[in-house]
């Protein structure tokens, strides 16, 4: 599907949309500051809004939506369960303490946030089965309309392969730095849409040489060319913004392409640049949980 305006949607394979840029709330201070800033991406214009029950954003994010006075059905929200909640009575409690922090009745988009426990875990593959089960019910019952997967590798898709629904987004970190280019490849073959968390490597990327060169070029900032780095690759950039500025300038995507050419050399830049250091089959130093 052709993205053009930041109006604009990806289809997914259940037949939803998703707007074409979210807003990810990972890192906002769980207080009036949080929710002001949310306030600020709403008045801008962003209508896509991801969280998790890990970032502690919810209550404020539904504070801040029940506030704007927008109606419920124009925004898009995601959150997430996290590994400790797999097992399907967790699922369940996770995604009604979701709800009511959020002050909604439905979920537009559910994902699974981690594929396993730790890397300790023997009986992950069983574990993760019965959880992505379990989210298939929560949307045959009505109560999300999406359901989808983040930061999985093909060898975890493989374990829900049989399953009777099939996950429509993947939520991964993303940018040149770590393009995942063999994830990327399945998800774009199976109709996955792929959400890149950390577009701009948490800002390590932004006074990357190659990248400032080629913002230079078009007259643009540095965060424009990778956002609309994610999407040229058919990715969903997921942005971050503590300045409403800022949070402006990432909806504004559209006015420049980038060539072939600019494309090319963004893809040379040293593998694991700006890498978060995170892999999914691997236990998560503490300092980092919530890093994503
Ligand atoms: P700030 O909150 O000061 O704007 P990522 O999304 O890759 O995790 O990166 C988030 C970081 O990128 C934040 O530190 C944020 O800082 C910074 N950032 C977001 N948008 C822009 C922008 N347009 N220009 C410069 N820095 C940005």
């Amino acid at each position: 599907m052709k993205i053009s305006s930041f109006d604009d949607t990806f289809l997914l394979s259940d037949g939803n949309k998703i707007p074409c840029i979210g807003f990810g709330t990972f890192g906002l201070d769980n207080n009036k500051k949080g929710e002001s800033l949310i306030k600020n991406a709403i008045s801008c214009g962003y209508r896509h809004f991801d969280t998790a029950s890990l970032y502690g954003s919810e209550e404020i994010l539904g504070k801040a939506l029940k506030a704007s006075g927008v109606a419920r059905d124009e925004f898009f929200l995601t959150t997430k369960v996290w590994k400790d909640d797999m097992a399907p009575g967790d699922i369940r409690k996770s995604f009604d303490r979701s709800l009511h922090a959020l002050g909604t009745d439905y979920l537009d988009l559910l994902l699974i946030h981690w594929p396993r426990a730790n890397e300790a875990d023997e009986e992950w593959e069983e574990h993760l089965f019965l959880a992505w089960n379990t989210f298939i019910f929560l949307k045959q019952e009505g109560k999300v309309k999406s359901i989808g997967v983040s930061n999985f590798l093909p060898q975890h898709f493989d374990v829900i392969h049989s399953c009777s629904e099939k996950p429509v987004v993947n939520q991964i970190e993303f940018h040149p730095g770590y393009m995942q280019t063999g994830t990327v490849d399945y998800c774009q073959r199976h109709n996955i849409q792929v959400e890149a968390w950390s577009p701009l490597g948490r800002g390590s990327l932004l006074n990357h040489p190659v990248v400032a060169d080629i913002a230079a070029k078009h007259k643009v900032s540095p965060a424009q060319v990778l956002l609309s780095f994610c999407l040229a690759h058919n990715v969903l950039p997921l942005v971050k913004s503590s300045s409403k500025e800022r949070l402006k300038e990432n909806l504004s995507l559209f006015d420049f392409k980038l060539t072939e050419q600019d494309l090319y050399v963004l893809r040379g830049i040293a593998e694991k640049t700006g890498w978060s250091g995170q892999h999914p089959d691997l236990s998560i130093p503490k300092a980092k949980v919530g890093d994503f």
